[in-house]
């Protein structure tokens, strides 16, 4: 008979679950999910050695273990910190926590530029959400942020260093992904960068993934930058079959038009896994491939109604009732009248491009007009 394996029981914002030894604090929280996983900017469990760079992930715990209770003495990075049994996480019930959380959010932003308004990751970014969630109203620096040489990544990748919060994920991407990594961290402290040593390309199949393992929108897909705003987007889920990856990606569409393809995420904003291994895609899938004709559609891509993303779609939305019926009692109402007839807004002899400037009341008196 097989031996029982001993499970872990560990206790995160008092909610206790049991997990295999040898989990971290961060993966046991996301079992519990929501509010008790604690943000992650650098850890990525698909990608080996990742994590405890950003500390973000940062928890208090009060108890180190059932044989040894004792707290330990400062904050842990929960990434990089595995559960003992008996042991006692607060995340989001800790005060410390939540304090130094904001300081994390601000020691990232004192170098990242705050150009949201033209950032192509602006509506999916990690770093946007966690300064909305965690960061302060304001900020203390008053010292120049770093500016760096321009590097080439090739004609698929754009690099903006100035935004990269050195997480380290793109370059375990080309360490465990592809046969060749041409690109790494570079030099040290506020001088450290991420660059091609003397710009070389990256030609490898999988280096696109670069891309959606970054946090911020320091590596962008230079086939989709500047053509539109991610919310105005329309995410489905699709797959073709191919040769080099699984296939099965996520289309960004306007209309018809496939404006971007990327890998499918979870919801920790992770690559998905199918049968056990993530579901990377590679280069032709991601940059060449954006006929609609070129994939079999699967469906919209739920998403997470908290999202900026959400705005745009309308997948489950409730209709308000209709309550005329009900007041009158199944009757029908004898006038009723109907604001898109009568109203002067919609009067259809006005060509609002036709104006000169804004259109202001007096847009609509028609015997002032002069069109
Ligand atoms: S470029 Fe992006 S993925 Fe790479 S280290 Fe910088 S922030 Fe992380
Ligand atoms: S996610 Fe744990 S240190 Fe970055």
């Amino acid at each position: 008979m097989a031996e029982e394996k001993k499970l872990f029981k560990v206790t995160i914002d008092n909610i206790t679950i049991e997990v295999e030894p040898g989990t971290n604090i961060l993966t046991a929280a996301r079992k519990i999910g929501g509010e008790v996983a604690p943000p992650a900017m650098c850890y990525y469990s698909k990608l080996q050695g990742s994590g405890g760079k950003c500390r973000t992930c940062l928890v208090e715990v009060a108890a180190g273990s059932a044989a040894d209770p004792r707290p330990m003495p400062k904050l842990v990075a929960s990434c990089r910190t595995n559960v003992m049994d008996g042991m006692i996480v607060k995340n989001i019930t800790s005060e410390k926590v939540i304090d130094a959380r904001k300081g994390v959010v601000e020691f990232l932003l004192i170098n990242h530029p705050l150009d949201c308004p033209i950032c192509d990751q602006a509506g999916e970014c990690d770093l946007q959400d966690l300064g909305y969630e965690h960061g302060a109203d304001g900020t203390r620096y008053e010292f120049k942020r770093r500016t760096f040489t321009k590097h080439s990544l090739g004609g698929y990748i754009q690099l903006h260093m100035t935004r990269c919060i050195l997480c380290y994920r793109c370059v375990f991407v080309a360490d465990q992904l592809t046969d060749k990594r041409e690109h790494g961290v570079l030099d040290r402290g506020d001088h450290s960068e991420i660059a091609t040593y003397i710009e070389k390309n990256l030609h490898n199949d999988f280096i696109g993934n670069v891309i959606d393992v970054c946090p911020v929108g320091a590596l962008t897909d230079r086939t989709f930058r500047f053509k539109n705003r991610v919310w105005f987007t329309k995410p489905i889920e699709a797959h073709r079959d191919c040769d080099k990856c699984c296939g099965r990606v996520r289309l960004w569409l306007r209309g018809e038009e496939v404006l971007r393809v990327t890998v499918r995420k979870d919801e920790w904003g992770e690559v998905q896994s199918y049968d056990g291994k993530p579901g990377w895609i590679c280069n032709t899938c991601r940059f060449e491939k954006k006929h609609i004709n070129d994939w079999q559609i699967e469906g919209p891509t739920k998403v997470n109604r908290h999202s900026v993303i959400a705005q745009g779609h309308y997948v489950g939305v409730m209709k308000p009732e209709e309550t005329i019926a009900k007041v009158m009692h199944g009757r029908a109402p004898k006038l009723l009248m109907d604001i898109h007839d009568v109203s002067d807004v919609n009067e259809p002899d006005i060509d609002l491009s036709a104006i000169p400037g804004p259109a202001t009341s007096e847009t609509f008196e028609k015997d002032k007009l002069d069109l």
